[in-house]
């Protein structure tokens, strides 16, 4: 279980993250929303432990971020809003560098199996001969490398296909419930965060995002 209590942000003067409190169970999928500019990338790094909260504190199955970090970190995967790969190399070479990096030992079929779990089957292709879409395959594959229990997309399917969002999404609606492996994720797009989320939480003072999905009859938890 993830639990988020009180969690601040600042950057300099400017506060972004006011009073952030929620939590996260196991097999669980949750969709964060929030204007651009709400804080949601702020508050998955902070998760990430990339970024340290100004006030507040983290736990991961009891465990306090500010005593465990390290161990922590490595239960965590994270993929940034912006694509972070190798455009010179295949994906085969991505996933190899990035095994060598990573906690967890894996041999290249695993790491070809989990493209492949993805239906990312350009092995040996240049990752800059890849569409967009692929290429946030290949980032959600490197992040599960080491085999996190809790997995933080940021905007992991925005600018791709229904075709492969919907492959994403049925990806992850498995890893939560055969893995129970507990997934935050943001998105702009309302559809996919109500075909795929099991809860959805808004940040931000607009209330747009949170007045539109009680309009539609979804239950919002608001976080701020
Ligand atoms: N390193 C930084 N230094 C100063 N301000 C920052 C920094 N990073 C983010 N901000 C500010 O914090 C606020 C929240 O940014 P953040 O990226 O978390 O929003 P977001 O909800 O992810 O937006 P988007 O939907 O556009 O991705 C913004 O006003 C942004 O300008
Ligand atoms: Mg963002």
């Amino acid at each position: 279980m993830l639990e988020v209590t009180g969690v601040q942000k600042r950057y300099k003067r400017k506060q972004v993250l006011a009073d952030v409190s929620f939590q996260l169970k196991e097999g669980e999928i949750v969709g964060l929303v929030g204007e651009n500019g709400a804080g949601k990338s702020t508050l998955l790094q902070i998760i990430a432990t990339a970024m340290e909260p100004s006030a507040g504190e983290l736990r991961l199955y009891g465990n306090r971020y500010v005593d465990d970090m390290k161990n922590i970190r490595k239960k965590i995967g994270y993929v940034p809003q912006d694509i972070s790969v190798w455009e010179e190399y295949s994906v085969k070479e991505n996933m190899k560098f990035f095994e060598r990096l990573s906690w967890k030992r894996r041999s290249l079929e695993e790491c070809r199996q989990l493209c492949l779990d993805l239906q990312l089957t350009q092995w040996t292709e240049p990752v800059h001969a890849l569409s967009g879409g692929m290429k946030r395959k290949l980032n959600l594959a490197i992040s599960l490398l080491h085999d996190p229990i809790l997995l933080l997309l940021d905007e992991p399917t925005v600018g791709i296909d229904l075709k492969s969002k919907t492959e994403i999404g049925s990806y992850l609606r498995r890893l939560a419930t055969e893995e129970g492996k507990m997934i935050l994720y943001t998105s702009h797009d309302m559809d996919e965060i109500l075909t795929l989320c099991d809860r959805v939480a808004s940040i931000g003072e607009d209330s747009f995002y949170f007045d539109l999905l009680q309009d539609r009859g979804v239950q919002v938890e608001r976080l701020y």
